[in-house]
């Protein structure tokens, strides 16, 4: 806007052209419809073309694309050693403001980046960071079409077939739960069953796309946008006894509090400890510090948070940023504020933990090693490269790394707060160990030999 005094005396072809370049670097913080959001991506990409690209990893059942901005320092692959992150918002299409903060997220990151913010310049260089401003694009257009500023606290909810896509997961909880008693994996639950999910005709378009994606990209940390109520929720989202509320850790429990915790600390309604709950008759008992375990607030099956848990090395909680689902577009800039540095200081928290790569003892990756902690049942896995991220609140651990023909290898770890502990892990092959076994044999052999002389 500053620039509009000059450029009144140039006549309007010119006032074209500096009014667009105008809204560059700054936020407007209105509702995107989907035409919209898709310009407003493109605008942050054509914007900061070097650190980001648009892609999309599927369609709506009535055929909107699933549009995901990438942010990082070389957009389009995985940096052997950089870990992922991913956000996604709108799942519930009548659930409107993580969407929008998506979008604001996504521009703010792109100015600062290039006003030359140190923090997001790091943060952009070693981190692949996804947005996912809508995961129910259908869902969206159907709640914003209703008239007036008041929505329906369900229209647009489920997609386009009717479907809830945070209950449209396959209940991994449940196989955890039963290997938990009678022994079985404890991570990577879906393995090599992409096949069965392709062929799975109760799962949403939105629903496998997701799945894929999460199959695909070593995610290590993620979270899924929500609204109607205010906290950060950390799995299990899903009770053991099927009750309908009851505290169900999972074997992270420390580290989940830890992520969720460095949400809600900097977002200053979430952490309010004398926020009246939502309305009247909500049950927040089970809310402390702006935090709450899922089960214990209530139990969803077939969510989208503990699948990621259990089908792939990413860590996700899941955020709920307003009491109303599609508040009135006058309050967006409030909610933005509320959250900007709790989506920021997110983001940060991939860089915690201990990280490096396991390779042979010739310096090959070793991709699909085990990474496993001692005292914690939940393994993570290296990714194409050998590079592995293991999130975990500060503390000493024994962590180790394995992989079928190779001897384990255990070290003893201190974590602190951040930034993660490199840790690189060098496996013997059991061949070789045989090799040099034979060979040792061998030679002793041979010395006895001509030591006997015979
Ligand atoms: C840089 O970005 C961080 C994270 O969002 C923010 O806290 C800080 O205020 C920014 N610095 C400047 C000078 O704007
Ligand atoms: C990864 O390792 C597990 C366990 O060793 C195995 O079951 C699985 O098939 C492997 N996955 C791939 C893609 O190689
Ligand atoms: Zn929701």
């Amino acid at each position: 806007m500053k620039h509009f005094a000059s450029v009144v005396l140039f006549g309007a072809a010119v006032v074209a052209l500096v009014s667009a370049a105008g809204t560059e670097g700054e936020i407007s913080f209105e509702y995107h419809r989907y035409e919209e959001l898709r310009k407003a991506l493109v605008s942050v990409w054509l914007q900061c073309p070097t650190i980001s690209r648009i892609y999309t990893i599927g369609e709506s059942f009535e055929g909107r694309e699933l549009l995901v901005l990438e942010m990082t320092d070389n957009p389009g692959t995985h940096e052997p050693g950089e870990p992922e992150f991913k956000y996604i918002a709108n799942m519930h299409g009548n659930e409107a403001v993580g969407r929008e903060l998506l979008i604001y997220l996504a521009q703010y990151l792109c100015n600062q980046y290039q006003q030359g913010n140190e923090t997001i310049i790091d943060l952009v260089h070693n981190t692949r960071i996804h947005f996912m401003p809508s995961m129910n694009p259908d869902g969206f257009e159907k709640a914003a079409s209703q008239p007036g500023d008041i929505k329906d606290w369900f229209v647009g909810r489920s997609n386009a077939q009717g479907v809830d896509l945070n209950r449209n997961f396959p209940d991994l909880d449940r196989i955890i739960y039963l290997n938990e008693r009678e022994g079985g994996a404890n991570n990577h639950l879906l393995q090599n069953m992409k096949k069965a999910v392709d062929e799975n005709t109760k799962l949403a378009p939105e629903t496998k796309a997701v799945i894929h994606w999460i199959m695909d990209i070593p995610f290590v940390l993620s979270a899924n946008l929500h609204g109607g109520d205010v906290v950060a929720n950390y799995p299990y989202d899903e009770t053991r006894t099927g009750s309908t509320h009851e505290y169900s850790s999972s074997p992270d429990d420390v580290t989940f509090k830890s992520l969720a915790r460095a949400y809600s600390m900097y977002n200053p309604i979430m952490s309010d400890p004398n926020r009246p709950p939502c309305r009247k008759n909500d049950d927040d008992s089970s809310f402390k510090d702006g935090i709450t375990n899922g089960g214990a607030w209530y139990s969803v099956p077939g969510g989208m948070q503990d699948f990621n848990y259990l089908s792939s090395n990413s860590f996700e909680i899941t955020l709920e940023l307003s009491c109303d689902k599609f508040p009135n577009e006058d309050t967006l800039k409030t909610y933005w504020e509320q959250n900007r540095n709790s989506l920021v200081n997110y983001i940060e928290q991939v860089h915690r933990g201990v990280k490096g790569f396991v390779r042979d003892l010739q310096g090959n990756p070793i991709s699909n090693a085990s990474i496993s902690v001692e005292g914690i049942d939940h393994d993570i896995t290296t990714a194409k490269d050998g590079d592995y991220w293991r999130l975990l609140a500060p503390g000493n651990y024994k962590v180790g790394a394995s992989a079928p023909g190779y001897l384990t290898v255990i070290k003893k770890v201190a974590i602190p707060y951040s930034p993660a502990a490199r840790v690189d892990f060098e496996l013997e092959s059991l061949i070789e160990r045989k090799e040099e076994e034979r060979e040792e044999l061998m030679d002793w052999w041979k010395m006895m030999s001509e030591t006997l002389n015979f």
